[in-house]
């Protein structure tokens, strides 16, 4: 019984494989999950309502009201979730998910949704291979879901090839060792948090300006895992190429230091952590030139003023919040990450060394030690994804003390 109490919204759709369903179903209820089945329309040519509700013991749901007249509500559902599985997923479903097609309740729960969403695509070979279903797929999985990749078998049409929709123990399976594996810790379950991330840009007139390498890759790592846990993230980065993937975090684009602080503090007295991954600029142009300079002279001289410090600020304003700042140094690193540390009235810094390999700005990895008043660790070098969970872990015993 390893998905006891866990709560699993089938979606299943119009496509051959749904008669498969009916084992998945008994599988989940055997392994002590709690199931409920929406269909789609197109799918009840393929399967019965009264079977799957016989199977799951709840009510089987199709259409957004009942013919009795009531509403089923797509957001109860969402949120009853623990996981939602759409399988099969045909080629239409998975279209209309990635693009916010929302012309049912399967997908209004679909789109209500804040759990984890597993796909088993399930379709002809030639429309599995086809550049619009992989483009969809791929987005599907930029959005954070968990495929369940078709197999490879005989498909109904009697052609040979990928398209097969993954069997029912596999899907079983599947879910069951997303709920088991480490990553799937809900510790952060309604808390807010807010990231800073990426570097700030400071005009100095209309085509240039004064930025740093930092990519953001840190900060965005940061918020996909807070968000993971269970956490309402609020991002705000500074120029980045980075992408969110997975729900649940509020991105907010910023160019500047001082964009960056009017948006924080649009925020800050509502949350209960903030994270400050940003690599924000120390000074800016004094002036910002209306036109661009001209090259004049063999020597320019341009007025910086300081800008407003972030962190700083958020120390001398902290009531509730638990309060984590990075220190990027080169030299005395473990010197100035204290300082740091007192000198902001943080809970905890994060210190990165420009002089390990693999460390800081560009990279995917990145090698920490933490440090609080009464504690120091130092950890391996690892990828980004696994340094934010090692940052998380660490906040969240200390939050708990
Ligand atoms: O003082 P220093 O810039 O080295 O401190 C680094 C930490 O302070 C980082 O967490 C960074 O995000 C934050 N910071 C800030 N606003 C600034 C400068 C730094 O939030 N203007």
């Amino acid at each position: 019984m390893n998905l006891e109490g866990k709560r699993i919204l089938i979606i299943i759709t119009g496509g051959i494989a749904a008669y498969k369903m009916n084992t998945a179903v008994r599988g989940f209820i055997k392994e002590g999950a709690e199931v409920k089945v929406i269909l789609t329309p197109a799918a009840k040519d393929f399967v019965t309502p009264l079977t799957l509700s016989v199977l799951s013991r709840n009510e089987v749901l199709w259409d957004l009201s009942s013919s009795s007249g009531t509403w089923n509500n797509h957001v109860e559902l969402a949120l009853w979730s623990d996981a939602i599985l759409v399988a099969p997923c045909t080629a239409n479903t998975l279209s209309k998910m990635v693009h916010g097609a929302c012309d049912n309740l399967a997908m209004a729960v679909y789109m209500s949704a804040k759990c984890p969403v597993f796909i088993a695509p399930a379709m002809d070979l030639d429309m599995y291979r086809h550049p619009s279903t992989r483009q969809n797929i791929q987005r599907a999985q930029d959005f954070g879901h968990i495929l369940i990749p078709a197999e490879e078998g005989e498909l109904a049409s009697g052609l040979h090839g990928e398209g097969r929709m993954a069997e029912p123990e596999h899907l079983i399976e599947t879910v069951r060792q997303y709920f088991e594996s480490k990553d799937f810790i809900k510790n952060m379950a309604g808390k807010k948090v807010l990231i800073t991330a990426g570097p700030t840009y400071e005009a100095i007139d209309p085509v240039r300006f004064i930025g740093n390498h930092s990519s953001g890759k840190m900060g965005f790592a940061l918020a996909e895992e807070a968000a993971k846990r269970g956490a309402d993230v609020i991002l705000i980065s500074g120029p980045s190429h980075e992408k969110i993937k997975g729900n649940h975090i509020q991105l907010i684009r910023v160019t500047s230091a001082k964009e960056m602080f009017q948006e924080v503090f649009r925020y800050f007295s509502g949350i209960d952590m903030a994270i400050a991954s940003a690599a924000v600029a120390d000074y800016a142009p004094k002036e910002v030139a209306a036109e661009k300079i001209k090259k004049d002279g063999d020597s320019m001289t341009i007025e910086l003023v300081k800008n407003p410090d972030i962190l700083k600020t958020m120390g001398e304003q902290k009531k509730k919040q638990f309060l984590i700042g990075f220190a990027l140094e080169t030299q005395n690193e473990e010197a100035h990450a204290k300082e740091k540390l007192h000198r902001k009235n943080l809970d905890m810094i994060v210190l990165n060394s420009l002089r390990d390999s693999g460390a800081g700005f560009q990279t995917d990895t990145n090698r920490i030690r933490i440090f609080t008043e009464s504690q120091e660790k130092e950890f391996p070098i690892k990828p980004k994804s696994a340094v934010a969970a090692d940052i998380l872990d660490f906040a969240v015993a200390q939050m708990a003390k």
